[in-house]
């Protein structure tokens, strides 16, 4: 048999152009885990393991041997298995190009164009794009310009929607992107290091790292070309791998296995990215060999795919096909079918995922599918094999099976060409079909599973009465249900009737019987309002079509038509904005000043181009060293419960345990601590008792990562929970319990003024019951009363308490999201000393933890962190307890021992943002000038206290931006049973930035006021400012706030955009538009940070300081500031000294007491003791320089070192920077936004960013900062859903469940300008901070969201709607579609129909 014949035992294949050949493997290995552990290639990327990141995007290149050519196509390496990359090639980022061979334009590009911050997602960034350029090429035609590449725009776009980055904000991607794109505007591409302002568009182009295709692209060599085409197909006892090529030689496989071997059928493994199996199976059989299953046939009853056909291929196919044969019914049910085809998931995942998969998790595992949805409605059918039995069954019928036998196979799908019926009648026309397929998620491009998904087809006719409904079939899925169902009383209702207001109205009724949630489901209610919304947009399309149909009809049917179509005019525009480019356009403004030079140049990020090559060495890329181990975490998942005992499920997984660490191996002399913040020492391990869910109760340590995660994963923990006290979880329960923290005296933020007398100063007020009027019911009497004798008031007040929680705000939390999870590595070392790599923002902090905790002097422990892969604060004390039980591990067992955090576990321990609830008391007058404000803000800190008693500083800090007259505040900060949350950028200033907007939205949703006007009349004088922020307000000055804010008017033009805001929302129904604008004032507090600057004999020079490089450009800053502040010996040969310094890895015991890197200032503080190092040096070289130019008449810089070398000077120069004031500083903003009132989707269609950066060191840095800060901003407002189950244990935790923002969700159109306010004396070279004040500012998508949906409210209003129609409420965060929707009414359908009935 052919099978046998070439059939071999050894796995071959390339890697970069090295042969590989693997004689024995388990067959589950995935290539990401052979490339990390195996080869030197670590480019490739951990960031998910479930196909949600591209950070482990790969090429792969392979020879297909249906279409007898060489494939390229990316692929997530997390979930490829290895044995299924027999015969192929594998392409990395490293071997695109790299330091020593020279980077490849790729690579250069994204450095130039400041497309890498950390660095951790941009391999995969890279490989994505190469990708594209690379099937771009195999294109026949369209002028190639630019990069000479045939990419196009909305391609390189598209390239990289399924990569996440939590740094950028993507707009820089996307134009190092569409750099290489041949029909991209040079003038759309955005700051970059390549030209200047001014250069032409041909100069531009000229700038550019040069790509060419036949250069840059190719990467198979043809050896291997041979080989593959061999075609050596992997049938292996040892690896327990098959790759049957014949649907015989697979029955023979599956029948003559006994009983009990548990078989696997694999093609591209992507469901494991879903299902995360754990079980072992004894065969693997891989049925991408089997040409019958990989086929396309068509004959005159419609096409056939195979099922082992990739969802890419199907895309494909179907687009040529309907190319091919234009305007005929399976013409617009195959296009629609790709369009929405390529909205799941993302490309890499498309380019493995099968079909037949697919539909196999669908049936089998009730994965919520939009392809079986689509076939659906299509009327496909499939073709299963069991035994030796084919059977062709419909879709639906294949669905309503029990779960299919493992040893069935699922053959192909057929997709039948649909004919429109012939319609007999008095007036006759032919009948037209009409198909249409629909999809809600959080994500418009893909990479994200519905909420609902839906697709409808009808067969429409005219006759003298009107639309003529024939026959529809309406199929729909995702919503909460087993699988996808039809509709059938619909269907049946619909079928012969006459469309008109009143058929679409029971239509409606009859789709909310049939599209029903199974129990549990989340926003059920949501799932069915949008089933609604989807067969309301599909019915509303008719008229349109069925003009199109009349065409040489009567006169008397025209005229019936144009009737019907003026009646459905009135749904007026409900297509949203699909076809928006992604990015459609984006403008920076910075202004460089030289006074520093090069101090204040947009130069690239340090590091920014072996970033991308993936040369840049992350603590997992460091190579394990000798007998090195792995560990992972075991958590508790309960809140409070005693631990009697940890074992493993089974004897196999507990035999490849090397150790279980707990509590009990901390050594006598140690301290069960896992970190230490400035309040206070926290436990590594949990005690007897655990205290939250996510408490760490063991680490868990084995020969590979992959088991150690197993193990931890297979951990059963007996749990007692017999007379314990129940856990607190609320902050009501807290505050039941009195479970508090203290929050030191010093630590408390000052209140301003008497809050009384600014009460009895208001003409209105609203009240907070807990806090004004004690109990509830008296609270309730006593606002009547205000009502009475306040009679212009009485409305408002009436309206407040219907709306009863206007005065309460509820806050959650948001996850990091770091792409590089928690990892580190712990080395003994001689004379009980231990080194730990650490991913980690304060390592001295971990160095004194671990220390503590062997109970080591200091000196002992020597911790190293060369750069952080994303950090947002989440590597601040959260790093501290994996790097401590990592030394631990490795002190008890005398070992290196590693581990790298699974996203899940990451997820579930890491705390994140803190949740709280806030309720208010103001006054005001009648002109909205706010007199007197109390807040009650209950904080929920967790267990530990961490940094949560600085809390309510950070809060009112942000908070005091506008002058509220009086302000008074109580806040607690409550401990509970929950994971212990921590700082994350921005912590506090971004809930009270938000909790004051929120409280003038309400003031002038009361005083029907606008909101702008609100705002306006609420801004700080410099007087008021003093008095509320003291020393930090600086001097009047520096007040920059009011001209940012008329300067955002006037750049923005803001008040034609609030006119052409209505206008649109006049006209449009399901539209609707809000638009904002949004001051912040961020307090930042500069830390004592140490430097060391020694100069090398040939001049080069190294830097230490205390922060960390994250991808916040710290190190590219010290990097300018140092090659400046030694420019002042004014020697020759100085100009070009910023490519002399290096940046050295931070080293506990080089450079000690170097504090977190947290708070937006460690990169100016670090200048600024780079820059003391300097002024040291400079006044040491300057005696010996004066006499050498004395004598030579110039001196140049190397001369001038190595004479110094000789005459002994001292060219190393320590320093600790103490800041002798705190700074604050002063941004401002406006955006817009777009809601869809039918899905409640948002989309931003634009954003402009003024923002006050001083002078800022490196506008290309800090415009980086702004964007990247922004739409984090934007993921914790609009995106970013942290949920908990009722234990308190974390439940989005994974790329399916936790949505950060994609390029597909940032503003359409994207502007900052970074402003230069010029001097500042007291701040380091005049700069400002740049890391997390821009964060605040996204607080402004969410008040145009309030905006959008008010007016949404007012139309409701306007159709006779009773409920949602108060236009105060207070709008939930983050406002994600189901909750847009249900604030803009989960029945505005309907309300609108009972409208149009009545009138008719
Ligand atoms: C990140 C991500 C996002 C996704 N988003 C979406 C989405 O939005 N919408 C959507 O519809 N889908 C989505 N998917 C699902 C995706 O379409 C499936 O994972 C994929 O199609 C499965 O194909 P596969 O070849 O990888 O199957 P595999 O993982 O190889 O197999 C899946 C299962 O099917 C069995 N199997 C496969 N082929 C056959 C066959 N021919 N006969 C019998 N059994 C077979 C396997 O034994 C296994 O049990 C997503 C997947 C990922 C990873
Ligand atoms: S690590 Fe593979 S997609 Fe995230
Ligand atoms: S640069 Fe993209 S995740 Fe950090």
């Amino acid at each position: 048999m052919e099978a046998a014949l070439n059939s071999t035992d050894l796995l071959v294949f390339e890697v970069n152009r090295e042969k590989f050949e693997v004689p024995e493997i388990d067959p589950s290995t995935t290539l990401l885990e052979f490339l990390r552990s195996r080869t030197r290639f670590k480019s490739v990327k951990l960031g998910c393991g479930e196909g949600g990141c591209g950070a482990c995007v790969v090429l792969l290149t392979k020879y297909d041997p249906v279409l007898k050519q060489v494939e390229n196509i990316t692929v997530s390496s997390c979930l490829t298995l290895l044995c299924s990359v027999n015969g192929c090639s594998i392409t990395t980022s490293e071997s695109l190009g790299n330091s020593k061979d020279g980077f490849h334009p790729i690579h250069q590009r994204f450095a130039g164009f400041h497309a890498s911050q950390c660095g951790f997602c941009t391999p995969g960034m890279c490989m994505s794009l190469f990708s594209a350029l690379v099937n771009a090429e195999k294109r026949p035609s369209l002028d190639a310009s630019p990069g000479d590449s045939k990419l196009t725009v909305s391609e390189a776009e598209k390239a990289i929607s399924g990569n996440l980055c939590r740094c950028t904000g993507y707009r820089p991607i996307a134009d190092a992107c569409k750099s290489f794109a041949a029909d991209v505007d040079m003038e759309d591409l955005g700051i970059n290091s390549f030209w200047e302002k001014g250069d032409s568009k041909e100069v531009r182009v000229s700038k550019l790292p040069a790509y060419n295709p036949r250069d840059h692209a190719f990467p198979y060599t043809e050896v291997f070309k041979d080989e593959c085409l061999a075609a050596r197909l992997l049938n292996s006892n040892k690896h327990s791998w098959y790759s049957p090529v014949t649907i015989e030689e697979l029955q023979s496989m599956l029948q003559s296995d006994k009983n009990g071997t548990r078989i696997k059928l694999i093609v591209g493994n992507t469901g494991d990215g879903y299902y995360k199996e754990t079980e072992k199976y004894d065969k693997y059989i891989d049925l991408r060999y089997i040409p019958e299953l990989s086929v396309v046939r068509m004959d005159n009853s419609g096409i056939e795919f195979g099922a082992t056909l990739s969802i890419s291929k199907v895309v494909q196919y179907l687009r040529e096909k309907s190319k091919a044969n234009f305007d005929t019914g399976e013409d617009m049910v195959f296009t629609k079918i790709a369009e929405h085809m390529e909205k799941i998931a993302s490309g890499f995942i498309r380019n493995s995922a099968s079909l037949g998969g697919n539909l196999l998790m669908a049936q089998k595992k009730y994965f919520p599918s939009d392809i079986v949805t689509l076939l659906l409605a299509a009327g496909s059918s499939v073709s299963i094999l069991t035994g030796d039995k084919r059977e062709n069954i419909t879709m639906e019928k294949f669905l309503g099976r029990p779960p299919l036998d493992p040893k069935s196979v699922l053959l192909s799908v057929h997709i039948p060409f649909l004919e429109p019926t012939r319609v007999d009648g008095s007036v006759q026309t032919s009948s037209r079909l009409l198909f249409e397929t629909y999809r809600a998620a959080p994500r418009p491009l893909g990479n994200a599973l519905p909420y609902l998904n839906a697709a409808f087809l009808a067969d429409i006719s005219l006759n003298k009465n009107g639309i003529l409904v024939n026959s529809v079939r309406f199929a729909f899925g995702a919503y909460g249900t087993e699988h996808s169902i039809r509709a059938r009383k619909v269907e049946k209702y619909l079928a012969g009737k006459i469309l008109n207001v009143g058929v679409i109205d029971e239509t409606v009724k009859l789709v909310k019987g049939d599209v029903v949630s199974k129990d549990g489901t989340s926003h059920a209610a949501y799932r069915s309002s949008l089933a609604v919304g989807f067969v309301f947009a599909f019915l509303s399309s008719f008229p349109s079509v069925a003009s199109s149909i009349s065409g040489n009809s009567s006169e008397e049917l025209n005229g019936s038509l144009l009737e019907r179509a003026a009646e459905f005019n009135e749904c007026g525009n409900i297509s949203p904005n699909g076809n928006l480019p992604l990015l459609s356009s984006a403008k920076q403004v910075i202004k460089s000043c030289r006074d520093y030079y090069p101090v204040g140049e947009p130069m690239p990020k340090y590091g920014a181009a072996i970033q991308a090559s993936g040369e840049a060495v992350y603590v997992d890329d460091i190579p394990s060293p000798p007998n090195c181990l792995h560990g992972a975490l075991i958590y508790s998942t309960k809140p409070l419960a005693r631990v009697k005992s940890i074992s493993f499920k089974s004897n196999s997984q507990a035999n490849e345990v090397a150790a279980v660490i707990s509590v009990k191996d901390i050594p006598g002399e140690g301290e069960n601590i896992g970190s230490l913040a400035m309040f206070g020492p926290e436990p590594l391990f949990a005690g007897d008792v655990t205290r939250c869910a996510g408490d760490l109760l063991a680490f868990v340590v084995a020969a590979t990562q992959k088991n150690a995660n197993l193990a931890a994963k297979m951990a059963l923990v007996d749990y007692d929970t017999e007379g314990l006290d129940p856990p607190i979880l609320t902050v009501e329960e807290a505050v039941q319990k009195s479970s508090f923290f203290d929050v030191p005296p010093f630590m408390h933020p000052a209140k301003v003024g008497d809050f009384s007398k600014g009460m009895a100063e208001a003409d209105h007020k609203i009240l907070s019951a807990e806090e004004e009027l004690g109990p509830v019911s008296l609270a309730f009497g006593r606002v009547m009363e205000v009502c009475e004798t306040i009679s212009i008031c009485v409305m408002l007040f009436v309206g407040f308490w219907e709306s009863s929680l206007g005065n309460k705000i509820k806050l959650g939390s948001q996850y990091y999201f770091y792409m590089e999870t928690q990892t580190a590595l712990a080395v003994p070392d001689e004379d009980n000393c231990m080194v730990v790599y650490s991913s980690s923002q304060c390592p001295e902090f971990a160095n004194r933890v671990i220390a503590r905790c062997l109970g080591f002097p200091e000196h002992n422990v020597r911790v190293i962190t060369r750069r952080v892969g994303g950090g947002f604060g989440g590597k601040g004390l959260k790093s501290m307890p994996v790097a401590t039980a990592c030394a631990l591990a490795a002190h008890k067992l005398r070992r290196p021992v590693r581990i790298y955090l699974g996203r899940k576990t990451d997820m579930i321990i890491a705390g994140g943002r803190h949740p709280m609830k806030i309720t208010y008391s103001v006054g005001f007058k009648s002109n909205g000038k706010i007199t007197a404000l109390h807040l009650d803000i209950l904080i929920n800190a967790g267990i530990t206290q961490d940094i949560s008693p600085a809390m309510p500083t950070f809060i009112i800090g942000a908070f005091k931006k506008y002058n509220w007259g009086a302000l008074s505040f109580d806040i607690k900060v409550c401990k509970t049973n929950l994971i212990s949350r921590s700082a994350m950028r921005g912590p506090g200033d971004v809930q009270g930035t938000f909790i004051a907007e929120a409280i003038i939205e309400h003031v002038a949703s009361l005083l029907s006021m606008e909101v702008d006007t609100v705002r306006e009349i609420n801004f700080h004088t410099y007087e008021s400012l003093k008095l509320f922020y003291r020393s930090a307000s600086g001097e009047s000055i520096e007040y920059t706030l009011p001209s940012i804010w008329d300067k955002v008017e006037r750049t923005s033009s803001f008040v034609q955009r609030v006119k052409t805001t209505e206008q649109f929302n006049q006209v449009n129904i399901w539209l609707k538009r809000g638009i904002s604008r949004v001051p912040i004032v961020h307090e930042v507090l500069v830390r004592p940070t140490p430097g060391k600057v020694s100069i090398l004999s040939d001049g080069s020079i190294v830097v230490e300081v205390g922060g960390i490089e994250m991808g916040q450009g710290l190190s590219t800053k010290v990097q300018q500031v140092t090659a400046y502040a030694l420019s002042l010996i004014q020697c020759d040969g100085t100009e070009d000294l910023v490519e002399k310094v290096r940046v050295l890895q931070t080293d506990t015991l080089s450079l000690v007491q170097g504090g977190f890197t947290a708070g937006s200032t460690t990169s100016e503080s670090s200048c600024e003791a780079a820059r003391l190092c300097c002024q040291v040096l400079v006044e040491r070289l300057a005696p010996l320089k004066e006499k050498l130019q004395e004598e030579m008449g110039s001196v140049k810089w190397d001369v001038l070192i190595l004479q110094s070398n000789q005459q002994n000077v001292n060219l190393a120069a320590n320093a600790y920077f103490i800041p002798d004031s705190s700074s604050s500083q002063y941004l401002n903003y406006g955006a817009a936004v777009e809601v869809n009132i039918l899905t409640g989707e948002t989309t931003i269609l634009r954003a402009d960013i003024v923002y006050d950066c001083g002078q800022s060191m490196n506008p290309a840095v800090d415009l980086g900062q702004i964007e990247g800060a922004f739409v984090q901003g934007l993921g914790f407002f609009m995106l970013e859903e942290y949920l908990h189950n009722s234990d308190g244990l974390v439940v989005t935790d994974s790329t399916w469940t936790y949505k950060i923002p994609t390029i597909d969700t940032i503003p359409k159109q994207f502007n900052v300008e970074v402003l230069n306010s010029g001097h500042h004396h007291k701040r380091v070279l005049s700069s400002k901070a740049s890391g997390e004040p821009p964060l605040l500012l996204a607080v402004s998508v969410h008040c145009a969201t309030r905006a959008a949906i008010k007016a949404a409210r007012k139309q409701l209003k306007s159709w006779g709607g009773s409920e949602g129609t108060d236009l105060v409420f207070q709008l939930d965060v983050p406002a994600t579609m189901p909750v847009v929707k249900q604030f803009c009414g989960l029945d505005t359908v309907e309300t609108y129909l009972k409208y149009l009935l009545s009138k008719s």
